[in-house]
């Protein structure tokens, strides 16, 4: 189990406070800051969370960040923010971008299906002004769920929309059913249904097709029209949880937030992540700050991290600091067998990011690997690795 090695830990998990009983340790100094009157919390020194300084901390100003999938939408997004739109919607404008990539297999159009080879996708968005939520979940058919959940913020008194409900608000509000399958995720359900040992479906072995020297006729009919062919049967099956997060925060200091994703690939059909659960994948308060998350959303949602990040931010933590507290609260909350490794950590990993109110900015995960994308105040964008909480698995 992880040793508390930081001076983070001593100021902010021995801390006994009510909060302390409900899991939630902060610094009896910092209650005061949760005063939604206050001004944002002063930064604790450099240094504080024995890492050093952190990228992020001292930048100040309008900002977007992204999981490191998204330095295209933290661009699109700050130039939309830029031109007065609200943070809110300037960041489901900047996740548009991923979600139409087809080649981004974690978010909207090509996303990973779900166990009977349909995508389903979940969003949310929220306001830091008006302090209002949107999502969709479960969602078929359309590809910016996050457009769909802005909407359901703008136009309805509901936060939450799944399944068949928010596919028909989809369609009232003007979007259009499409097939959200490319090629190559649909090639990948193929074999990776082929793949579970089902008696009827032959996997790449036991199919025997095609003869030895014979090229398939789809092969055939792609190289005919100069296509790209779909990967062949041996490449290997993916797996995602991946997600996309953004947050923004603009001159006045006005907040939003938004994560998107396709979810668990090869899920139960109805399996709904963390993303579009107000608190688990994405939360803000305006007079804090915004969090998100990618990764495992079953430990999003048990450990409602993005509320929990935003929550240390109020008690004083910077972005990186309170991400990697968040962090090692599901580390501590890790208990079944079945999600630990021989050194009983999690055998997952999971990314979370933070943006403050003044513009300070911060990212860290469980284990390395995980990235983030910020645009700050200088316009410039950059891809930074993301603080892990241990060095390795
Ligand atoms: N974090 C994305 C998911 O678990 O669905």
């Amino acid at each position: 189990m992880h040793t508390p090695r930081s001076s983070l830990d001593r100021r902010h998990f021995l801390t006994g406070t009510g909060l302390a009983a409900a899991g939630i340790l902060v610094p009896s100094r910092a209650l005061a800051a949760t005063d939604s009157r206050s001004q944002p919390p002063t930064p604790p020194d450099a240094g504080a969370s024995g890492r050093g300084p952190q990228v992020g901390d001292a930048h100040r100003g309008p900002c977007v960040i992204a999981s490191g999938n998204g330095p295209n939408a933290t661009e699109r997004a700050f130039k939309v923010m830029s031109a007065g739109v609200d943070p809110a919607e300037a960041v489901v404008a900047g996740v548009k971008l991923v979600e139409d990539d087809p080649k981004d297999t974690s978010v909207g159009y090509g996303g990973l299906p779900n166990e009977d080879g349909v995508v389903e996708l979940d969003a949310s968005v929220m306001h830091g002004p008006t302090h209002k939520a949107g999502a969709v979940a479960s969602l078929r058919n359309i590809k910016n769920p996050a457009a769909v959940a802005l909407k359901v913020l703008q136009r309805t008194d509901h936060v939450l929309l799944v399944g068949e409900g928010a596919l028909r608000f989809a369609k009232a509000q003007g979007f259009i059913e499409e097939n959200l399958l490319t090629p190559e995720s649909h090639a990948a359900w193929l074999r990776w249904k082929e793949s579970m040992g089902a008696d009827d479906w032959l996997n790449p072995e036991e199919r025997d097709w095609p003869r030895p020297g014979r090229k398939t006729l789809d092969e055939f009919l792609a190289d005919e029209a100069k296509q790209s062919r779909a990967p062949g049967d041996n490449a290997p099956i993916p797996f995602t949880w991946g997600t996309i997060h953004c947050s923004a925060v603009n001159a006045d200091g006005d907040v939003g937030a938004c994560t998107t994703t396709s979810g668990l690939s090869w899920k139960i059909p109805g399996r709904v992540g963390d993303s579009p659960i107000i608190g688990a994948g994405m939360y803000c308060e305006n007079e804090i700050g915004a969090a998100g998350s990618t990764g495992r959303g079953e430990s999003l949602i048990v450990n409602c991290g993005s509320f929990t990040i935003v929550q240390y931010m109020a008690a004083g933590l910077t972005p990186t600091e309170a991400c990697l507290a968040a962090l090692k609260r599901i580390v501590d909350r890790t208990r079944e067998k079945r999600l630990l490794n021989e050194k009983g950590r999690p055998n997952f990993n999971a990314s979370v990011y933070a943006l403050r109110k003044d513009g300070a900015y911060g990212g860290a995960c469980i284990y390395p690997g995980g990235s983030f994308a910020v645009t700050t105040s200088d316009g410039a964008t950059k891809v930074h690795p993301c603080t892990p909480l241990f060095d390795a698995q």
